[in-house]
């Protein structure tokens, strides 16, 4: 139990932690912050030897049965808009704010930005840690800056874009596992920025007279829904492994071997290749290994089929890895985070 001179107390307790792949998972030490100035206290004078975990949702971890390491949950919801001028709004939300509570309340009020990241799983303060990215916007696009405790420098600090590091599906967040936790995500939005409708799925919507932000939000998640597996119903993680980059030599002998590869050219004479492509042809879809399975619609995803731990779920995904090696000669990196016990 730690208490502060506020007397407030915060107290850590062993808990089960709910996660999108229902794997069983146990905190053996979870602190709980009801908001950010509770967070702060409790990390200015974080009682432990090691530095928490902060859990969020859970949508993008593949969690052991039992995580030693003291967590670390934040409670904080807040949203608070700020125009700018007549076109621009900031909007600062608490990072333990559902991720599409925000998007769906920036969209309510008509501002843009945010509508093709709808329904997405996760919290806000877990947004930068992969850079969330859809249908052809990532949030590096409209992040503004990031504030953050930082255990390298004991203290809060607010972190520029250009400090954040963000890449595709990457950030320091990431890159930097355990170094800050996130406590709130500033954005800049707009009543008028033009919408990003270059996505196959949603192109659709560039014939559409009077487009709002709301008809946008609503055929994203009409095609997520459609394409991804509900978790609730479907433990998954979403996207289990990144899009390969290859360079542009080894895409064109690729697509020699492999006609009808799918590919999207980068600058630099890279590649993107479709990671659920390359796993579908190799023969997986609907495939099962003990209780893990590849989703038979979404080769991408993975699926716990009842009662599979991290250990079935690796195994399946190592069993993936090792197949696309030997097809294509290229490796898969896991995308979502594994937690160690
Ligand atoms: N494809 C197949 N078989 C499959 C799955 C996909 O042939 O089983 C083909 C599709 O037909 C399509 C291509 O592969 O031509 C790409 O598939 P899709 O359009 O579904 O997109 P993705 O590359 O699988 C990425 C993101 C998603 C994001 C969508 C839309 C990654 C790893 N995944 O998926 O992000 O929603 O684009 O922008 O970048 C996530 O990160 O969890 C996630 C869902």
């Amino acid at each position: 139990m730690t208490s502060f001179d506020s007397g407030q107390v915060v107290e850590a307790r062993t808990q089960s932690i709910a996660n999108s792949l229902a794997l069983p998972c146990t905190g053996d030490k979870v602190y709980i912050a009801e908001d950010t100035a509770a967070a702060i206290a409790l990390l200015d004078r974080w009682p432990e030897p090691v530095r928490p975990f902060v859990i969020g949702a859970c949508s993008n971890l593949i969690l052991p049965e039992r995580i030693v390491q003291p967590c670390l949950q934040l409670g904080s919801q807040d949203v608070v808009f700020e125009t700018i001028d007549s076109q621009n709004v900031r909007v600062r939300a608490d990072a333990g704010l559902l991720w599409d509570s925000l998007v769906e309340r920036c969209v309510g009020q008509g501002l843009r930005g945010l509508e093709n990241l709808s329904w997405i799983p996760g919290t806000v303060g877990a947004a930068p840690v992969q850079n969330i990215g859809a249908y052809g916007v990532e949030l590096s696009d409209v992040l503004e800056e990031v504030l953050v405790y930082d255990f390298e420098h004991a203290s809060t600090r607010c972190m520029s874009l250009q400090e954040c590091h963000f890449a595709y599906r990457d950030s320091i967040f990431k890159q930097q596992a355990g170094r800050f936790v996130i406590l709130t995500v500033t954005l800049r939005l707009s009543l008028q920025r033009p919408f990003n409708l270059e996505y196959g799925e949603i192109r659709v919507l560039a014939e559409q007279e009077r487009l709002s932000v709301g008809m946008v939000r609503d055929k994203v998640i009409q095609v997520r829904q459609a394409k991804l597996p509900d978790p609730g119903r479907i433990p998954n993680v979403g996207s289990f492994f990144k899009n390969p980059v290859v360079p542009l030599a080894q895409a064109q002998s690729l697509l020699e071997h492999f006609p009808g590869m799918i590919q999207y050219p980068l600058p630099g004479d890279q590649v993107k290749l479709a990671a659920g492509w390359l796993i579908d042809q190799a023969g997986w879809k609907g495939t099962r290994l003990a209780r893990a399975g590849v989703h038979e619609r979404q080769a991408l995803v993975l699926t716990n089929l009842g009662k599979a731990t991290q250990k079935d779920i690796l195994e399946l995904a190592e069993a993936i890895r090792r197949s696309i090696r030997e097809r294509y000669d290229i490796e898969l990196e896991i995308e979502p985070g594994i937690v160690a016990g």
